[in-house]
């Protein structure tokens, strides 16, 4: 711990999308301090495409932070070129799992940890879900329409040629034994114990529909996962990917998207008057401890 004041109340916080390719993202992480020892953080994918920089950004938090749980975003899947790693798919996944372990990271592989600070018992539940292409855009009745329009339109992922699912056939078929094998332990979880849920991609489809290029939704998460928030009792839902920060309400359950985003994207929000780099209190929850995060 560095330099961490103790004397303030524990939180639960989150960020995501940090893209510390970017020198000036790369810089707001290394200011980055908890204002409590007791804080802990969780990250909900895309710290980086490089191996070398992802464990910069994990070693670094997790030196600060009482706890770090991080789940990984598409980025991180990359199998990239300029990586000496290149493994690809399942394989590549599980590298960076290791490597969270060897620092006492939390990983959607270890069991889940329960928030004990303020509002707790909470139990914290990262995922890797991936997506499956189901949020089509209007006009497809399907995934090869569905990318059809995409590719027509010149808005496609990079994951098409960057993202490999190894072994598997498809991300699709990643994304569902994902689902499945996430359901059976969700299933086994005390009902009565809130969760907040921590994943990459918004777990419903409403937040992917201010998205400026609705077609780029198919890589935004599945409609299999669409009463989650329901069913498991979630507290909240932390998400990112569409580097879009806002909270929305869904059925009572809040959503926090968490991203910093990339520079062009976070100097537009900046003027617009939001902090960049303030980590998103999760808990205790804004709304009943008075703070504005
Ligand atoms: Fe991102
Ligand atoms: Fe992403």
């Amino acid at each position: 711990m560095q330099n961490a004041p103790s004397n303030t109340i524990p939180r639960l916080l989150a960020l995501s999308d940090l893209h510390v390719a970017f020198p000036e993202n790369r810089q707001i992480i290394a200011d980055l301090r908890p204002d409590s020892a007791a804080d802990w953080l969780l990250l909900a994918g895309d710290v980086g495409e490089l191996t070398a920089d992802i464990e910069w950004v994990l070693r670094t938090l997790r030196e600060r932070f009482c706890r770090v749980i991080w789940v990984p975003g598409n980025h991180e899947l990359w199998t990239h070129s300029k990586d000496p790693v290149q493994l690809r798919g399942e394989e590549r996944y599980q590298y960076l799992v290791r490597l969270c372990r060897s620092m006492g990271i939390v990983t959607p592989e270890d069991p889940y940890p329960v928030w004990e600070g303020p509002q707790g018992p909470v139990t914290i539940v990262p995922l890797f879900l991936l997506y499956d292409y189901s949020f089509l855009p209007d006009g497809a009745l399907n995934k090869d329409q569905g990318l059809a329009l995409a590719y027509e339109s010149g808005i496609v992922c990079s994951d098409e040629v960057m993202l490999q699912p190894d072994p598997y056939p498809s991300r699709e078929a990643w994304c569902w034994a994902r689902i499945e094998a996430t359901e059976r332990r969700l299933m086994e979880l005390d009902p009565g114990r809130p969760v907040v849920f921590v994943n990459h991609y918004p777990l419903i489809r409403e937040p992917t529909r201010v998205l400026r290029y609705p077609q780029f939704a198919q890589w935004c998460g599945t409609t299999r996962t669409a009463d989650w928030h329901v069913r498991f009792n979630a507290a909240a839902v932390v998400y990112g990917h569409l580097h879009i920060p806002r909270v929305t309400w869904h059925d009572g359950v809040k959503f926090i998207e968490a991203s910093i985003g990339y520079p062009r994207e976070w100097r537009e929000w900046q003027l617009r008057g939001h902090q960049i780099g303030v980590p998103r209190q999760i808990l205790p929850l804004s709304e009943l401890a008075g703070s504005s995060r």
